[in-house]
């Protein structure tokens, strides 16, 4: 079995692959790390996100690496270079926005840019959509993890991939955020820092 876990960053993604590949024996693969060091990717602060370099390259060796692992769960935010032919899911992980702003300003001391644009994606669906884009919906597990301990959200996780549902807008961020704090974070993307 393969599993693929997928948001933004902040919303819990390595310690819900880890625990996964921990319960149901899988190995925990961290994609991203792996395409950062084969060269195909790497971290652009100027965008605040990964950037494959090589497109051809990276999903060669993202297909090398899929084949190599059989078991495994792989923790990544380029769901875009997976062959959906290799995988069983990917689950796509939702948090509250303010409490992921919140996570990512507080845990992480992101600030300003990098701390808004997160934020707005989050809001704007940007991982579920791309997980639909790349493996269709018929594969993509959605969960909303505000409120819920990890233990709850790996057993909601097993529920649906056992009963084979998968599922997707089960949040809709913009009918929950206030549009001021939507209008900030947009001024703060465009570099009038401090929220
Ligand atoms: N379901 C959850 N409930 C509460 N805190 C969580 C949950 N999942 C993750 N966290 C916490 O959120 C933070 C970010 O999680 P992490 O797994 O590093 O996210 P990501 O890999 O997506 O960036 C960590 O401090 C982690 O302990
Ligand atoms: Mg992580």
């Amino acid at each position: 079995m393969r599993l693929v876990v997928t948001g933004t960053p902040g919303t819990g993604k390595t310690t819900i692959a880890s625990r996964l590949a921990e319960m149901l024996n899988l190995r925990y693969v961290n994609l991203n790390r792996e395409l950062v060091k084969s060269g195909a990717c790497r971290y652009n602060p100027e965008i605040f996100s990964y950037e494959v370099i090589d497109v051809e390259h990276a999903e060669k060796l993202v297909r090398e690496i899929l084949l190599e692992n059989d078991n495994s769960v792989f923790d990544t935010l380029l769901v875009e270079l997976v062959d959906p032919s290799l995988i069983d899911w990917v689950i796509v992980l939702r948090l509250n926005p303010y409490i992921l702003y919140r996570r990512l300003r507080e845990e992480r001391g992101w600030r300003g840019r990098k701390l808004c644009e997160n934020v707005l994606a989050e809001i704007l669906d940007y991982s579920l959509v791309k997980a639909i884009e790349s493996v269709g919906e018929d594969k993509v597990i959605e969960v909303d993890t505000t409120g819920k301990s990890v233990e709850e959200v790996i057993r909601e996780i097993l529920e649906k991939m056992s009963s084979c549902s998968p599922s997707h807008g089960v949040v809709d961020w913009l009918s929950v955020v206030d549009p001021e704090f939507l209008l900030k974070l947009d001024l703060c993307r465009e570099g009038e820092d401090e929220l």
